[in-house]
């Protein structure tokens, strides 16, 4: 039977991963493509970690360079994840001729233009399954089975540590932080989780996204990105109460030249498919012409799920050079020469309905001012709540405002925050309950 030899760059929880199902489906793996995958060299700085898993002698050493030269390596699985060495080692392998398989979406996200066009013109492949939605199928959905349809928007729950996060604060009312300290035990964080918590990972992953659905180069740093590190128990509380399930949504919108690209916590109306994602799990809604809403969800980190998207490129790519095709599918489903380049919405413009949460002095007319400037500034109010009474203290207000322009949302709350009693800066949280 031929073999296919690969190399896998960086041997962290996802490697391991990779090594385990690599020694488990072997057979499996070679009855399907007919070729015998053989991972014949492993590259990371750290050679004495035991990772629970044997290997031959010699597959593992820090010889990134050696393995990225050897002319027997078909194929470099790229798990080292960030921007440098990641980036250097995946051109490198570019130009000798390597297909290459990555999970590193930061990566992509601000070097994907580079990389892509310098696999077009090498004619290998860079697959990058593992970046987006753990062990969800998406990419390739997008590109192949949807690939028929114009997309109008796309919807993700893309950071299983968020999740998770946001799920146990939920169940449990557990404290943000401890629950934390538990998701990067379990092995799902980034190696710096103001990646997670900051929304910055989930971005990352809308980028490709937008690009893929939308066929467009997109700005990373364009990309309107908040985090749940503001989130308190108080918010999904009140959440709770409106009918809605707070999580962190990734956003894009296409309207006309322009996208819509936002990452935020979201609300979500309790009864939408997207509000029973919890835990660890990912999902991916996309809407398209043709095909209308398709909802995609399955474990979003973790070192299983996700060598099982890295190994699914691998299999590809073995079938490809079975069939003796270097090339079959563009990196972004569509040559780098097709792409548009379409602005992002400012932020000021995005029009939604929104939660606000005030903290204010429980005296006479703090009311009747807020909702003044509230009106002065074009905001209608939905509903409104003040649940708890300690004369002491600040108290919670909560508005549920009917859709309004952002702009006009952030320059009520600027006025709203200079009253003297008003105790802390005040909370805006956006709504989603019109999804098409
Ligand atoms: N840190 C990421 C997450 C891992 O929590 O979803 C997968 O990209």
């Amino acid at each position: 039977m031929r073999s296919i030899k690969l190399g896998l760059l960086g041997f962290g929880t996802i490697g391991t991963g990779v090594v385990k199902l690599l020694q488990k489906n072997h057979a499996l793996l070679a009855e399907r493509t007919g070729v015998s995958l053989e991972l014949v060299r492993i590259a990371d700085l750290d050679i004495t970690t035991d990772r629970g898993v044997n290997l031959a002698p010699g597959i593992l050493s820090a010889d990134a360079e050696g393995l990225l030269n050897d002319p027997e390596i078909q194929v470099v699985i790229e798990l080292i994840g960030g921007y440098e060495p990641a980036r250097s080692f995946v051109l490198k392998a570019i130009q000798n001729g390597k297909h290459v398989v990555t999970a590193n979406k930061a990566l992509l996200a601000l070097h994907g233009e580079e990389i892509f066009r310098a696999a077009e013109e090498a004619g290998v492949e860079v697959m990058y399954e593992a970046s987006v939605g753990g062990g969800i199928p998406v990419i390739s959905a997008i590109k192949e089975n949807l690939g028929a349809n114009e997309f109008t928007s796309l919807y993700g729950i893309l950071n299983g540590t968020c999740n998770y996060i946001l799920t146990r604060m939920d169940e449990e009312g557990e404290v943000f932080a401890d629950v934390l300290v538990d998701a990067q035990k379990h092995g799902y964080a980034e190696a710096d989780p103001t990646f997670d918590v900051e929304g910055i990972d989930t971005a990352h992953k809308l980028a490709l996204l937008l690009s893929l659905c939308f066929g467009t180069r997109v700005d990373f740093d364009k990309i309107y990105t908040e985090g749940i590190s503001k989130i308190t128990a108080l918010d999904i509380e009140f959440a709770h109460g409106f009918g809605y399930k707070l999580k962190l949504l990734a956003i894009g919108k296409r309207d006309g030249d322009q996208i819509e690209a936002r990452v935020h916590p979201t609300m979500v109306p309790k009864d939408y498919p997207l509000s029973t994602i919890n835990g660890v799990f990912n999902c991916v809604r996309l809407v398209g012409d043709f095909v209308g809403p398709v909802m995609l969800s399955g474990y979003g980190a973790g070192m299983d799920a996700t060598a099982s998207a890295v190994m699914g490129d691998v299999v590809a790519i073995a079938h490809n050079l079975k069939a003796g095709i270097g090339t079959r599918v563009a990196a972004l489903g569509c040559p780098q020469s097709a792409l548009s380049n379409y602005a992002i919405k400012p932020m000021e413009q995005i029009v939604t309905p929104y939660y606000l949460r005030l903290m204010v002095k429980d005296q006479p007319m703090v009311l009747a001012q807020i909702a003044g400037i509230l009106g002065k500034h074009q905001i209608s109010i939905e509903s409104m709540i003040q649940p708890h009474r300690h004369v002491a203290e600040a108290v919670p207000i909560v508005f549920m405002t009917h859709e309004a322009e952002e702009r006009n949302v952030r320059a009520a709350l600027y006025e709203i925050d200079q009253l003297g009693e008003v105790c802390e800066e005040s909370l805006l949280i956006r709504i989603e309950d019109n999804l098409e």
